[in-house]
């Protein structure tokens, strides 16, 4: 029996849990058409929390509907990835003879210059422009930008730009986007890219533990086995309701039973392994993105049991409130702590804190 559960970033999950009015919304943005505000669209949430996954669901939603998708990542080369796949697409759409002629033909058509749209003078708004056309009034596109950050401003807003005066052409075009929410915060502050603040916006939480253990259940029944009660509630609970943890518990109490059904032993066995690959997978990679004193101010809130108050974390790391608030801003940004309160910084991924005190 194959293992269902998929513990890793980007996999589209078994259960899609507790998103159901986003995929309502979604939905709506293909139907509605264009002028739709879901098709200028934005998920932020904190890292593992399921960004990349709702982009898979919007671009699949779109997909469905005959439109054409091209997926790229907010990285230095983010304008020309995107000329090079809307170009590639063009390419597909239009038939060799139906490409445009721009030189001298001859008879035979020897010698004849056929119009190149990798041509570096063709922008990418021309090239959408020629995709559409070429797509005809039922069928669009739809571009989708993964782990949007305050870098890159020039490049975000040669897109958005693109984006504004398709919408106003009232063309079947869709944009979205994901990114954390400090970083996305920090980007739409840029006035040049106000249309963009305009984006039909989910935030992603996390999930309710019932939800959660709902869908353990459904999940293994589905896949050919059962759970216990007292197992899928201990199991739902381990998860704390983080989507990433809720593949990894499923994943590896899958694997400890060793019987048809998971019972609590196997769950414990689990969730164990699946605390030290989440250590591995999510906590290791968080911190070692972070500087030395990001990791400092880290490990004084692991002290505390639960919110720290940021004056507090000053007092113990002996610098000024200012100072401390440039990490705050920093660690927000990661996506790492979170603000529950005024004056007040929480750890943001699971068991964070047990692995900050191993680490101290
Ligand atoms: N709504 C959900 N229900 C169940 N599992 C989910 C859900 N959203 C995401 N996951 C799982 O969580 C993990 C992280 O998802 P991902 O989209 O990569 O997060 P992000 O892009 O926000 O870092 C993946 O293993 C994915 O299958
Ligand atoms: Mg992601």
């Amino acid at each position: 029996m194959a293992n269902p559960f998929k513990p890793s970033a980007g996999s589209s999950p078994p259960e899609l849990i507790g998103r159901a009015g986003s995929l309502r919304r979604i939905q709506e943005a293909v139907t509605d058409g264009p002028g739709a505000p879901g098709r200028i669209c934005l998920f932020t949430g904190k890292r593992g929390v399921g960004k990349t996954v709702m982009l898979n669901e919007y671009e699949d939603a779109f997909l469905a509907a005959g439109w054409l998708a091209v997926g790229v990542t907010a990285t230095s080369t983010l304008v020309p990835d995107l000329r090079r796949r809307v170009a590639a697409l063009l390419r597909q759409q239009q038939p060799p003879a139906r490409r445009r002629l721009t030189g001298l033909s001859l008879p035979g058509g020897v010698g004849a210059d056929w119009e190149n749209v990798d041509q570096p003078s063709a922008d990418l708004r021309t090239l959408v422009t020629e995709l559409l056309d070429a797509l005809g009034p039922d069928r669009g596109l739809l571009v989708t930008i993964d782990e949007i950050h305050g870098g890159q401003r020039d490049q975000m807003r040669e897109i958005a730009s693109m984006s504004q005066h398709l919408v106003r052409e009232d063309r079947q075009f869709a944009l979205a986007m994901a990114g954390l929410p400090s970083s996305v915060s920090n980007l739409l502050s840029d006035h040049v890219l106000t249309f963009l603040r305009r984006a039909d916006r989910h935030d992603l939480r996390s999930l309710a533990v019932d939800d959660v253990e709902d869908a353990l259940r459904s999940t293994v029944e589905q896949h050919g086995r059962s759970i216990d009660a007292e197992a899928s509630l201990a199991a739902a609970e381990a998860t704390e309701g983080y989507p990433f943890m809720v593949q990894l518990v499923g994943h590896q109490m899958w694997r400890a039973a060793d019987a048809e059904v998971i019972d609590l032993a196997a769950v414990s066995r689990g969730v164990a392994v699946a605390k030290r690959r989440l250590r591995e997978l999510v906590h290791e990679t968080a911190l070692n993105d972070l500087s030395d004193v990001d990791r400092e101010f880290l490990l004084a809130m692991s002290v505390d049991d639960g919110p720290s108050s940021t004056a507090e974390i000053a007092r113990r790391m002996g610098r000024s409130s200012q100072y401390v608030n440039t990490y705050r801003g920093r660690l927000m940004a990661a996506g790492v702590i979170e603000a529950p309160a005024r004056g007040k910084v929480d750890l943001s991924i699971p068991y964070l804190r047990e692995t900050l005190r191993d680490l101290s």
